[in-house]
């Protein structure tokens, strides 16, 4: 294969994709010889039970650790051994299952926060009444606001961020990711402490992200909230692929069946 051949971007290729990854932690194997593929505007969720490897596996995409083994291609770029901040300048962004605001600031603040991945100037800069930054503050100040707007908690902007209950922090913490304008968006369990109104609005609100063309790659165990939205899914146990396959796939598979509900399975 030519050089020109070997860097042209196939545009029916998966925007992101995972070949062979592995990590271990001392003696446990977090996730094991996971490949996949995920295109482009489309939610792909990942489920399994409880230490099963979901997190691990969005801790390994999104930089925070580096995988032991495997290559991770987004858009045609590799990202192992690339920092999680170059690669939230690539287009992903994150949410965290443990959840990580900064608490003391207002809820607006901590959008505003979520910029700084976008431009050259400290994400401190913008919290400061500096001249040079007024316009650009006022732009990201709006962008903010319809971003709470999108996540119904533009009447909470000004409170401090602990002060949210836990699942308005979860949609915190989504507003905030969006505030860098990805192009894949990974949440690790959004709907955890939302009541069935607050999912039945998350979910319209996944739908909406992939009709813009973002494409979700969600960790959850709300399984209605999965079967409802997800395009595809992986399902993992112990740390490896179980099976991925559509929704309905995926509910009928008998491997996935007896990891969820321990039966036995011929
Ligand atoms: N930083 C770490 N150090 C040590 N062990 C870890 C670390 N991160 C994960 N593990 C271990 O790896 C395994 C997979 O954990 P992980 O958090 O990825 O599971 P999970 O599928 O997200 O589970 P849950 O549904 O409970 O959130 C577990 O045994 C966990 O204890
Ligand atoms: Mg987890």
């Amino acid at each position: 294969m030519t050089a020109s051949a070997t860097s042209h971007i196939d545009i029916a290729a998966p925007l992101l994709q995972v070949q062979g990854l592995s990590k271990s932690y001392g003696g446990v194997r977090a996730v094991r010889d996971i490949s996949l593929a995920i295109s482009s505007g489309t939610v792909f969720a990942v489920i399994g039970p409880n230490g099963a490897g979901k997190s691990t596996l969005l801790n390994l995409l999104s930089g925070l650790h580096q995988p032991d083994d495997g290559t991770i291609r987004f858009a045609g770029v590799e990202l192992v051994g690339m920092p999680p901040h170059l690669r939230a300048r690539h287009g992903l962004a994150r949410t965290f299952q443990k959840i990580r605001l900064f608490k003391q600031l207002s809820v607006l603040e901590n959008v505003l926060v979520g910029y700084h991945t976008r431009h050259a100037i400290p994400p401190w800069q913008y919290l400061l009444h500096g001249a040079a930054f007024q316009q650009e503050r006022r732009r990201c100040r709006e962008q903010a606001i319809d971003l709470l707007e999108f996540v119904g908690l533009s009447h909470r902007a000004s409170i401090a961020a602990g002060a949210l209950s836990y699942g308005e922090q979860r949609l915190l913490e989504i507003a905030r990711a969006l505030a860098t304008a990805p192009r894949l968006l990974m949440v690790d369990e959004p709907a955890a402490g939302l009541n069935t109104t607050e999912v039945a609005a998350l979910l319209l609100r996944i739908t909406n992200l992939r009709a813009r063309g973002i494409t979700v790659v969600m960790v959850e165990h709300n399984m209605n909230l999965v079967m409802t939205v997800a395009d595809r899914i992986l399902v993992m146990d112990y740390g490896q692929f179980l099976f991925e396959g559509t929704p309905s796939e995926v509910q009928c598979h008998p491997k996935v069946i007896s990891a969820y509900l321990g039966a036995d399975v011929p």
